[in-house]
């Protein structure tokens, strides 16, 4: 009769442990049961980078890396991207159901409601430094909307936590065109909440003299699309700084700010930076073959490429690839797209590829278009960090209704030396 369970026999001692299964999962604690002696600590796991533990219980986002599928809360990446829009999977995500049309009429109008940020917060941005990247300046300013608002600590009000949300979602948007336009030395352009979120975000980078800023519809839809595709991933590395530093029970800007932190890295949100600069190291589609050959040596990486959990197409990947046509209808084509094409050809139909499940992920087309679309690298992280924003509260909140959690600690394996005297300096041999 098949059981739910693992029996483990110890070489060690030739004992028997029985240890239940459930969700295709055991319990990392139960192996603690597995010991040489009373005294014995217990077995642990060793896991390092995370590559097979499960953090926590999620009914977020579903991606099967194999077969190359991505939900958020059961709804598929491809529908929402056609027919939802940002603010409504933002909705989606952090109170696990689609709004009905009032919901959703009253999520928008608390989103417009705080799109702007205390004058104060200008000052501290007048203070970096011309060329300060905008990703530094949005770690430091959204850490800094703490101080503004110091009900954020009750995180365990759901009221409070509400209010946090529709203003961290309203904000990065503003915190995030403020920083580009002090690193281009421009007046700030405040919100225009009669404008969508992504309209009014194209507006606060982009408005110049002109009265109104009108945002190209089709740009508009765009951004909000690719808004979408990155509004959440499940327990990616930005996402488990969100969780492990809400687990401190902290308040939400402090967590986000870590969050953003972590995304800031060339090897998360900063791998459409190093596609665009690939790109424009290889110079030509009759140099893509040799770049190739470097990558297959070891020399290099193929920037987005690979994926932790992909080992198929990326589903985002193929939408931004559609997008890419639409948004140079509008802006004219990026020339290097033509290089990006012939690496995915290239690299598609190569064995190292093929054995090694290497296929383009989100970031590979994701930069091509935004600077097609005249954002300059710096931005590119920022605006992954902003629609990112609702998938990480989502996760937080989820987490801090979970009673399976507790602050995070992981465990080590020491293998320093062991216990020994301390010897004065004077005494030390040179
Ligand atoms: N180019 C060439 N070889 C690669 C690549 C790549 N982009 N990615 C992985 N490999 C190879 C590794 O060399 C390794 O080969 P080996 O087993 O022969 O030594 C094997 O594939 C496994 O690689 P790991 O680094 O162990 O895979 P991991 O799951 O840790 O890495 C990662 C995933 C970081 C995304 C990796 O594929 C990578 O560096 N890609 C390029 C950076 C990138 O595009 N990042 C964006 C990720 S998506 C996102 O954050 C939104």
């Amino acid at each position: 009769m098949p059981r739910d369970s693992l029996t483990i026999t110890d070489n060690r001692t030739g004992q028997t442990y029985e240890i239940p299964v459930e969700h295709n999962t055991i319990r990392a604690f139960d192996l603690r049961r597995i010991k040489t002696d009373p005294e014995d600590f217990g077995l642990m796991a060793y896991d390092p980078a995370f590559t097979n533990t499960a953090a926590c219980k999620s009914r977020i986002t579903y991606i099967d890396g194999d077969k190359g599928i991505l939900r958020y809360r059961g709804y598929p990446i491809e529908q929402l991207a056609e027919q939802s829009t940002y603010l409504e999977t933002a909705y989606l995500l952090v109170k696990g159901e689609l709004p009905k049309p009032s919901h959703l009429k009253a999520f928008d109008q608390n989103i417009r409601h705080h799109t702007i940020i205390h004058e104060n917060i200008k000052k501290f941005i007048d203070g970096f430094h011309y060329d300060a990247h905008p990703m530094g300046i949005l770690v430091g300013t959204v850490g800094a909307l703490s101080t503004f608002y110091t009900d954020a600590k009750r995180i365990f009000d759901p009221e409070s936590r509400r209010i946090q949300t529709h203003r961290l979602i309203a904000k990065m948007p503003t915190l995030a065109a403020f920083a580009y336009r002090h690193s281009i030395g421009m007046p700030y352009a405040y919100p225009d909440n009669d404008l969508s979120y992504t309209g009014n975000f194209l507006n606060m980078l982009f408005k110049m003299t002109e009265l109104r800023y009108k945002p190209n519809p089709a740009l508009e839809r765009a951004i909000d699309v690719l808004f979408i595709l990155h509004a959440d991933h499940e327990q990616n590395c930005s996402t488990s700084a969100m969780r492990g530093v809400g687990s401190s029970q902290g308040d939400p800007y402090s967590a986000i700010a870590a969050a953003t932190a972590a995304l800031y890295g060339p090897l998360h949100g900063g791998a459409n930076e190093a596609v665009i600069r690939m790109l424009m190291e290889i110079g030509s589609k009759d140099k893509v073959a040799g770049y190739i050959e470097r990558v297959k040596a070891g020399e290099i990486r193929l920037m987005g490429f690979g994926h932790r959990i992909y080992k198929n197409y990326d589903p985002r990947a193929k939408i931004c690839r559609q997008i890419a046509s639409e948004v140079f209808e509008v802006t004219g084509p990026n020339p290097l797209l033509d290089i990006a094409i012939e690496l995915e050809r290239i690299a598609l139909a190569d064995d190292y590829f093929i054995s090694h499940k290497l296929y383009p992920n989100v970031d590979f087309y994701s930069g091509i278009i935004y600077q097609a679309m005249g954002f300059p690298m710096d931005m590119f992280p920022v605006l992954f960090a902003i629609p990112r924003t609702s998938g990480w509260l989502a996760q937080w909140i989820e987490m801090l209704q979970d009673d399976d959690q507790k602050i995070a600690r992981p465990r080590q394996i020491y293998l320093g030396p062991d216990e020994r005297d301390y010897v004065p300096v004077s005494e030390r041999p040179e």
